[in-house]
């Protein structure tokens, strides 16, 4: 299995947004909305105390959950390092990024890091439109090249200390990035970062990891961020990795007041189409300046749990199907089982077209009970109690009327070769 078809085959993993932002508890981009100086922004990085942390707590949640993987923010916009880097003091009093590396591992899970290109604290990060200081620009000279070393040095440690890491999450570049309606001035891209050394240092440190999309020259897959794409993504027409970074409630980084929670069965949902558009969803959760995961986001993973554990197998290493799902549904596919999720519960029967030769076997994948069909003569009429037959080539599946208590059913079917 090579790197792209093991992430594909993983399908689901954990974000999480954490840093001393969690200390103000409103958002990982408090400094920008309220500008905030670093004399002001200090008192969250003096208070960042995670006595609580316990990463293995982290990773069993979201093992419970069905995740794969894990990718934990190294550094984020407001520069402040989770590690014992050794380029600047402005970092956690203990290593936070090994820890949690080693909690997944621990667990089976893929090891992965973000880390944000953009830097509100670096001394030689040139102001722009993003900036919190972008209002008051401090008069001194900065230098782009001394924080691209200072980058480069930072993905280095990342990549030689911590053992194989499967994905790094860069973020993110912004030339002619438009924000709340305005075009940013001084964005950034390719140039500044040094994208294409940071790249090939990349490739030679770690071979076999996969880098996101976002410094400005391609990667090796693309991130759609807080929407659904509406089907299998492509770059110039041609199909492309993609993985899919959704919030729970709106908020990366911790958000005490933010109640915005997307239900367990809408998360469910969102997991089920991304896998059914080939691509792999990564769910965050911000834990709170203690370290601790909040209770609303835990109730979600595991509610997310109580469902994968009686359906994983419609998840993980499963991709789209060459079959239409019917309306309310939708397929995924694992070699000859076919997997129907059924959004919206039907009355009675649903209608596979262009199954009918297919079909071998069908069962609900919760409790592994036989689900009957039949193939209705096309050429029946309507009459009465009995209904019409279906289009030539469609198998019916005859439903109870109550559905199973699980956030959404799932049939099981067993495909005969074509
Ligand atoms: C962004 C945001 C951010 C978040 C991220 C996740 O572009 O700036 O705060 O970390 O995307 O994908």
């Amino acid at each position: 299995m090579n790197s792209v078809e093991r992430f594909q085959e993983r399908r689901f993993g954990m974000f999480v947004h954490w840093g001393a932002y969690a200390v103000a508890a409103r958002n990982e981009w408090m400094r920008n909305r309220e500008k905030t100086s670093d004399a002001d922004y200090q008192r969250y990085v003096d208070h960042f105390d995670p006595d609580l942390y316990d990463p293995a707590a982290w990773a069993a949640l979201g093992s419970e959950a069905g995740m794969r993987y894990g990718v934990l923010t190294a550094k984020h916009h407001d520069g402040y390092c989770l590690w014992p880097t050794d380029q600047t003091g402005y970092r956690s009093r203990r290593d936070l990024v090994g820890p949690f590396l080693k909690a997944l591992r621990e667990r089976g899970m893929g090891a992965g890091l973000y880390y944000s290109l953009i830097d509100w604290h670096h001394p030689q990060f040139p102001i722009d439109g993003l900036h919190p200081l972008r209002d008051d620009p401090p008069a001194d000279p900065r230098d782009i090249a001394v924080y691209r070393s200072y980058l480069h040095a930072q993905v280095r440690e990342l990549l030689t200390r911590y053992g194989t890491i499967d994905q790094l999450f860069l973020d993110f570049s912004y030339v002619g990035h438009v924000h709340e309606g305005q075009e940013v001035w001084g964005g950034k891209g390719a140039a500044d970062w040094g994208s294409a050394e940071l790249l090939a240092m990349i490739r030679t440190l770690q071979p076999g990891l996969l880098v996101n999309d976002r410094m400005d020259v391609p990667g090796d897959f693309v991130t759609p961020e807080q929407y659904q794409p509406s089907a299998p993504m492509t770059v110039d027409g041609k199909p492309v990795t993609w993985e899919a970074c959704q919030t729970m409630n709106g908020s990366w980084g911790y958000d005490r007041e933010n109640r915005d929670f997307k239900s367990v069965g809408l998360l469910v949902r969102m997991l089920i189409d991304t896998v059914a558009k080939d691509g792999n969803l990564l769910l965050n959760v911000g834990p709170n300046a203690r370290g601790e995961i909040d209770p609303s986001s835990a109730d979600r993973l595991r509610g997310i749990g109580r469902w994968m554990r009686l359906h994983q197998r419609s998840i993980h290493g499963c991709g789209p199907s060459s079959f239409t799902a019917p309306p309310d549904c939708r397929f995924t596919q694992r070699g000859d089982r076919l997997y129907l999720h059924l959004f919206a519960w039907p009355f009675d029967a649903v209608h596979l077209p262009g199954l009918a030769d297919r079909l071998r076997y069908a069962q609900f994948l919760h409790d592994g009970s036989e689900i009957a069909h039949e193939i209705a003569d096309p050429d029946r009429p309507a009459y009465a109690t009995s209904s019409a037959g279906q289009e030539r080539g469609t198998v019916t599946l005859l439903l109870p009327t109550q559905p199973p208590d699980v956030e959404v059913p799932v049939i099981e079917i067993f495909l005969a070769p074509s």
